[in-house]
Order: C-alpha cells, then sequence, then structure tokens
C-alpha cells in the first residue's frame, strides 16, 4: 500500500505511541483487504463503548492509547454506552459497573472524542455529506450514511474507527470505492409499508434473504413510496443486524439509486413474507412482557412528542425505558415532554440502550417497535420478545 510521507511518519512513530499504534491497525487492514492507498476522512462514530462488551481489556487498550498521546484529528462521536452517564442509579446500574463504564468514557474524552453516546449521531452534530469519506463503526449507522446520506464508509469495528480518528485516514478499499458500491440484487417490494416497526420487519425479511445466499450483496428495493427519518432507521438497523447490509438503494428514496438500473436478478417481497418476518420476531405472550423499550435506534424528537401526547395522563404498568440521545432529550426537557412521560412512570435512559445496558437476567421479555432489539434482546440478554408497533408499544407498557 503506497502511504504519503506524512502517513509514514505516523507509522515510523514520529507522531508518538498512540498515533503509530493507530497507523499500524490501519496499515494491516489496508494489506488485508489490498487497499492501494488512504483516504482522508471528515468523521469517525466509534462503537464498542459499553464496558458490559468492552471489558477490562477494551478499557486497558483505550487507556494506553490516551496515554500514549491519541488525539483525535477529525470529529469523533460516541456510540451508546451501558448506562445514564447522569442518570444511572435509576436504571439500576451496578455502581462498580458505573466507576468502570465512566473510566471508559473518560479515556474518550481526553483523546478528544465528543462523548455524544448515541447510535444516531446523524442527529446529533456528525451528519456527513454526500460522497464524504468517513470511518464509522455501528452497524445501524454505517447502513444510514452509506444509503440514506450518500457518505462513504466500510463497517468499522471500534479499534479501526478509533485508528482512523487518531490518523484522520482509513484505507481505500469497499464502500470507499465507486465501483463497490453497485447494486447486485434486486428486491421488489410488493406490500405497503406503515410504520418503522414494517421497515424493521422488512429489513429482517431482505437481509434474512441475503443472508441465504450465502454472499455479501447491495440490495436496489423498489416499490417503497416513500420513507420517514424513523423509518429508514428501523430499516437501516434491521437490515445491518439480519442481512449484514452496510449500503442498499431504495428507488426514489435513497440518493445514489438514480446513477443505476435495477440488477436484472433478486427475488420479491409480499405480504406473507412480511407477515412472516414480522411473526418470527415474538416469541413471549403479552402476559410475560416485563420491559418495554422504545429508542433502538435512539428516538428521534418526533418519535418523543408522539410518545408524550400517548402517555399524558396514563401510569404505565411495566419497566418502560425511553432510549435516546443527550440533544434529543435536551429537547424533549424543554418541549415539557420529559415531565409527561416521567410522570407516567416511564423512566428516560439516556447515553444507553436495552441491548448494550448490563441488564441480563434481570427481565423475562422485552417488548419493543425494533428488530434489532429483538434480536439482542435473545441473544445477547436471553429474553423473549414482542415485536408490536410503536402505540402498541406502548399500550403493552400501559397494560
Ligand atoms: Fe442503538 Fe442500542 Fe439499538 S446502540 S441501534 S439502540 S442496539
Amino acid at each position: 500500500m503506497r502511504l504519503t510521507p506524512d502517513q509514514q511518519a505516523m507509522l515510523d512513530g514520529q507522531y508518538g505511541y498512540a498515533v503509530r499504534k493507530a497507523m499500524e491497525i490501519l496499515a494491516a487492514l489496508g494489506e488485508i483487504y489490498g487497499a492501494e492507498d488512504m483516504v482522508p476522512i471528515s468523521s469517525v462514530q466509534i462503537a464498542g463503548v459499553s464496558y458490559d462488551n468492552l471489558g477490562e481489556a477494551g478499557l486497558s487498550f483505550l487507556a494506553e492509547m490516551a496515554a500514549g498521546g491519541g488525539q483525535v484529528r477529525v470529529l469523533t462521536t460516541l456510540n451508546p454506552a451501558g448506562m445514564d452517564v447522569d442518570n444511572w442509579q435509576a436504571l439500576g446500574i451496578d455502581p462498580d459497573f458505573a466507576a468502570q463504564q465512566q473510566r471508559v468514557i473518560n479515556a474518550f474524552a481526553r483523546m478528544g472524542v465528543i462523548t455524544t453516546c448515541t447510535c444516531t449521531p446523524y442527529l446529533s452534530g456528525n451528519l456527513p455529506l454526500y460522497g464524504q469519506h468517513i470511518a464509522w463503526a455501528e452497524s445501524s449507522a454505517v447502513c444510514y450514511a452509506n444509503s440514506v446520506l450518500g457518505a462513504r464508509t466500510n463497517r468499522e469495528g471500534g479499534p479501526s474507527a478509533l485508528a482512523a480518528a487518531l490518523t484522520g485516514f482509513t484505507p481505500a478499499y469497499g464502500l470507499h470505492l465507486p465501483a463497490n458500491r453497485r447494486p447486485t440484487l434486486t428486491v421488489q417490494v410488493e406490500v405497503p409499508l406503515n410504520s418503522p416497526a414494517d421497515f424493521g420487519a422488512l429489513g429482517r425479511c431482505i437481509g434474512e434473504q441475503i443472508e441465504a445466499t450465502g454472499q455479501k450483496h447491495i440490495p436496489y428495493i423498489t416499490g417503497v413510496a416513500a420513507a420517514s427519518l424513523e423509518e429508514l432507521k428501523s430499516f437501516c438497523a434491521s437490515l445491518a443486524t439480519y442481512g449484514g447490509a452496510a449500503l442498499f438503494h431504495m428507488a426514489g428514496v435513497t440518493p445514489e439509486a438514480a446513477l443505476f438500473q435495477p440488477p436484472p436478478t433478486g427475488f420479491s417481497v409480499a405480504q406473507t413474507a412480511l407477515d412472516a418476518a414480522r411473526h418470527a420476531l415474538s416469541d413471549a405472550d403479552a402476559a410475560e412482557v416485563d420491559f418495554v423499550s422504545l429508542g433502538c435506534p435512539h428516538l428521534t424528537i418526533a418519535e418523543i412528542a408522539r410518545l408524550a401526547q400517548l402517555l399524558a395522563g396514563k401510569q404505565v404498568k411495566k419497566t418502560f425505558w425511553i432510549t435516546t440521545s443527550r440533544p434529543v432529550k435536551h429537547l424533549a426537557d424543554r418541549m415539557g415532554y420529559t415531565r409527561i412521560i416521567e410522570a407516567s412512570g416511564a423512566t428516560f435512559a439516556v447515553d444507553t440502550c436495552c441491548v448494550v445496558a448490563p441488564i441480563k437476567g434481570r427481565f423475562t421479555a422485552l417488548a419493543t417497535d425494533s428488530a434489532k432489539a429483538c434480536y439482542y434482546a435473545c441473544s445477547k440478554n436471553k429474553m423473549k420478545t414482542l415485536f408490536l408497533p410503536f402505540d402498541e408499544v406502548v399500550a403493552e407498557a400501559l397494560r
């Protein structure tokens, strides 16, 4: 791989220990994936923030990079942590865990990372432009950035995203190259879609069929008349979870779709397939639900406004986490939504979510409108799930 003199100096250690380590990671990745050179990036999103996932080894790596003089060179934001940083006690987080989680966040902050703690960085000041090269981790945000925004990123891991942040570069392979962004199969959607939950079920349906091919595919999706931000956020999270996809094109909806013709082969999604995908996301009876959560990915202010409407003057009967980012929570405070929601007994779980918080063993069954949350509730936290549209999730909390 060709390195510029400046990149070579990074690799030679002239910028200190952390930058050398970072460039070593990027050069190794570049060699593995056959990159010819590096591209400058405009922003980074780092995942792998929860101490529940990182553990002591991950924390040591971060502390080492911070002590080694690591400082971000581009706008760098952070995925959710394992707790609400300001209000972890209200979520029943163990004090020892909270102390370790805070050390993780402090290590990132020492390196200049903006500790947004959200998986929707595009709603919190990290909004890449069309065509920009970025290095993002967090599969749902990667899919959103590539597909909806038209930015260019591979699906980074935590260390490679941090390495890109500390150097300002990423190896030019995969989705950074225009030739690799071409769609490879066509998906004809033959059903009306009416909610983020419908888009979540569609993501599972398409994702599983892509997985079944045994190949990586970039779907070109037709037949979707329109999609809101919330619907695309839900679809991206689900497609990335069930199909490992980092990019899709949707005719009439996403910006790069107009550059391509639909590929000749593919499949269609009929009502029966969508219903089956929706059905497969639930294995709990309503009577088993003891935990309710909305906000995977983190809720927008429009979703919180709707929630306030639905909860006004009512009392929830189950543990109900509302997960969102700190900036969106501040807007909810200003608009009076927080007061209404908290008066109902629901709890804001800011900076975190029902997947990355250490809640394994605390609950039996989760009700949610997120297809992604269903996957991880089962695989990581060993809960059953009940998958419902947004308003019905709220009704479940009130029942
Ligand atoms: Fe975000 Fe947590 Fe879901 S990080 S996408 S809310 S699993």
